[in-house]
C-alpha cells in the first residue's frame, strides 16, 4: 500500500515524459512538412546512440593530425551535408555556403555559440563565450575601439617586429619562423590592449611578461581539451588549469587597475583631449578606452581575455600558413618582392597596405587554403531549418532541432573543386584576380558576429611580411620536406613548424 503513491507518481511521470516526447514528434512533423525538410544523409556509424566510436576516431585523428583531411574525406564520401550521433548528441555537419549563411546571418537568433562551459573558467562572460544580449552588450562595448586610427599605429607594431627581424638569421640559417609569430603577436596585442607589452621577443629580460605567455600558451591549450570533450568535460579536471586561469586573470586584472587608476586621474575624456592638444600625444591603449566605459574589473578583464584570445593566435597563424605557402612557391615570393620593391625602401603607411594588390592576394588565399578557424559550430536554439543538405540529392531543406549542434568546416568548404575549380587544393593567389566569393569563403565569419579584428589582424601580417621582405629579403628556402598538417588549437597553423632559410641572392 505504501508503495502505491510512488507507483502512481512514477507512472504518471513516464506518461508526461511519452506525452511530450509524441507533441514534440508531431510539432517537428508539421514544421517539417511546411518547409519541405527532407532528412540529412546518416554517415554510416555502427552505433548511433553514444557515438563514442565516432569520438574516437575523431579524437585519434586529431592527435595524428589528420582531422582535417578525415572531414575532407567524409564530405567527399557522403555529400555537403550529412548528420551523425557523437557522444550522445545528434549532431549536422555541412560546408553548403547557404546554410553556412543562414546559421550566421540569415537565422542567427536561432543559433547560440555553446561554448562558454569550455572558455568560460579562462574567458568569462567576454564577448567570446557570450550569446543573446549579453552578447549584444559586450559587442556594443566593443565595437568603438576598432575603429581606423585606433589599428592603425604602425609605429607600434614597428617596435616588435624589428625585434622579431633581429631573430630572423640572414645568412641563411634555418629558422622556424612559427614560435616567433606568437610571441610578435603576444607582444603586439598586450601593448595594444594593457599600453604594455610582455616583450616576449626579448627573451629573459622579461620574465613576469613570459610567465604570462607560457600559462596563456598553457591555457588555451586546455581549452581546446575542454571543448572537444563535449558533454564529458564535466568529468575532467586539471588542477594546473585552474591555476594557470588564476594567475592569467590576476596578471590582467594588474592592468584593469592600473587602467581604471589611470582615468581616475582624468576626470573626463575632455581632459584627455586638452592634454593631447598640447602637444603630449596619447598613445592608444584598449583597456584605457574600455575602462571609460565601464569600471567593472571583471567586465573588464572578461573582455580583455576575449580579445586577446580572439587575435593572438589567429594572427600567428595567418603569417605562419602564409610563409609556410611562400617557402614553396618561389615565384610568388618574386611577385611579392617586386611589389614590396614599389616602396623604395620605405616603411608602409596603413592606406598603402591596402593598395598592395598581390599582398592582399596572398593573404586571402592563405586564409583560403589554410583558414585560421577551421572548422566553426553553433547549437540550435530553437527548432529551425537549413535551407539544403535534406534528401537523396541534398537539395532539400533540413529540420534542426532544439539543442541540436552545426557544425561546418572551411578547409572542407574551401576545398570544394565544383566552387573553386579543378586547383582547388593549389596555392594560387592569381585566383584572386576575379574570385568574388561570398559566403563560400568567409574566413573572418559573417553576418552579426563577423570578426571584429579583420582588418587589425590583416594590418598587423600585411606589415610584417613587407617588412620581412624589406629587411631580410634575399630568396626564400623551404627546410622541411613536410606538406602542410595541421596543428589545430582554437586556430589553426602548420604542425611541422614553419623551417625556413633566406638566402642571399
Ligand atoms: C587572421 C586573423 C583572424 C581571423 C582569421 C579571425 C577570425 C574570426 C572568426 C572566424 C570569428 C568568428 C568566431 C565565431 O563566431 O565562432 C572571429 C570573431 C572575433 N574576432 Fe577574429 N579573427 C582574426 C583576428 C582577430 C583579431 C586580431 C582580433 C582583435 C584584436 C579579433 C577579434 C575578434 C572578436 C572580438 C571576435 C568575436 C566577435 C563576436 O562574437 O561578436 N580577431 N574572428
Amino acid at each position: 500500500m505504501a508503495r502505491s503513491p510512488i507507483l502512481l507518481f512514477a507512472i504518471a511521470g513516464v506518461v508526461l515524459l511519452l506525452v511530450r516526447n509524441l507533441s514534440t514528434r508531431i510539432y517537428y512533423a508539421r514544421l517539417a512538412r511546411r518547409h519541405g525538410c527532407k532528412p540529412a544523409k546518416p554517415l554510416p556509424q555502427g552505433e548511433r546512440i553514444l557515438g563514442f566510436s565516432l569520438f574516437k576516431e575523431q579524437m585519434k585523428a586529431a592527435k595524428e593530425a589528420r582531422l582535417l583531411p578525415l572531414m575532407v574525406q567524409r564530405h567527399r564520401d557522403h555529400g555537403n551535408t550529412f548528420k551523425g550521433a557523437i557522444m550522445g548528441r545528434e549532431f549536422i555537419t555541412t560546408i553548403e555556403p547557404e546554410n553556412i549563411k543562414a546559421i550566421l546571418s540569415t537565422n542567427f537568433k536561432d543559433y547560440k555559440l555553446g561554448r562558454e562551459d569550455a572558455l568560460g573558467p579562462l574567458l568569462g562572460k567576454g564577448i567570446f563565450t557570450s550569446d543573446g544580449a549579453r552578447w549584444e552588450h559586450s559587442r556594443a562595448l566593443l565595437r568603438p575601439s576598432f575603429t581606423r586610427d585606433q589599428i592603425s599605429d604602425l609605429d607600434l607594431l614597428e617596435t616588435h617586429v624589428l625585434h622579431l627581424l633581429a631573430l630572423i638569421p640572414t645568412d641563411g640559417t634555418t629558422v622556424d619562423l612559427q614560435p616567433l609569430f606568437f610571441r610578435l603577436t603576444m607582444d603586439s596585442a598586450t601593448q595594444f590592449l594593457f599600453g604594455e607589452s610582455v616583450c616576449s621577443l626579448l627573451d629573459t629580460e622579461h620574465k613576469a611578461g613570459n610567465a604570462f605567455a607560457t600559462q596563456f600558451n598553457f591555457a588555451q591549450s586546455e581549452v581546446v581539451k575542454r571543448y572537444r570533450l563535449g558533454p564529458m568535460r564535466r568529468f575532467y579536471r586539471n588542477k594546473q588549469f585552474d591555476e594557470a586561469c588564476d594567475f592569467i586573470r590576476a596578471f590582467v586584472g594588474g592592468f584593469v587597475d592600473k587602467a581604471l587608476a589611470y582615468n581616475a586621474t582624468f576626470k573626463s575624456i575632455q581632459d584627455v583631449e586638452q592634454n593631447s592638444s598640447r602637444g603630449e600625444k596619447e598613445r592608444y591603449v584598449f583597456l584605457q578606452e574600455l575602462a571609460k566605459q565601464t569600471n567593472d574589473k571583471e567586465t573588464l578583464t572578461d573582455e580583455i581575455l576575449s580579445i586577446l584570445m580572439a587575435g593572438r593566435d589567429t594572427t600567428a597563424c595567418l603569417l605562419s600558413n602564409t610563409f609556410h605557402a611562400l617557402a614553396r612557391h618561389p615565384e610568388v615570393w618574386r611577385k611579392l618582392k617586386a611589389e614590396v620593391a614599389l616602396l623604395e625602401g620605405r616603411r608602409p603607411g596603413y592606406e598603402e597596405l591596402r593598395q598592395m594588390k598581390y599582398l592582399k592576394y596572398i593573404m586571402n588565399e592563405s586564409l583560403r587554403l589554410y583558414p585560421v578557424v577551421a572548422g566553426n559550430s553553433r547549437v540550435a536554439v530553437r527548432p529551425t531549418v537549413l535551407p539544403v543538405g535534406g534528401g537523396p540529392d541534398g537539395r532539400s531543406p533540413i529540420l534542426v532541432h532544439q539543442n541540436q549542434p552545426v557544425s561546418f568546416f572551411s578547409y572542407a568548404l574551401h576545398r570544394r573543386t565544383d566552387l573553386f575549380g579543378p586547383d582547388a587544393e593549389e596555392f594560387k593567389p592569381e585566383r584572386w584576380e576575379t574570385l568574388r566569393p561570398g559566403w563560400t569563403c568567409t574566413p573572418f565569419s559573417g553576418g552579426p558576429r563577423v570578426c571584429l579584428g579583420q582588418q587589425f589582424a590583416l594590418t598587423e601580417a600585411g606589415y610584417t611580411i613587407v617588412r620581412i621582405v624589406q629587411m631580410v629579403g634575399g630568396r626564400l628556402e623551404s627546410r622541411d620536406e613536410h606538406a602542410w598538417a595541421e596543428k589545430m588549437g582554437l586556430a589553426t597553423c602548420s604542425f611541422y613548424g614553419v623551417k625556413v632559410g633566406f638566402v642571399e641572392e
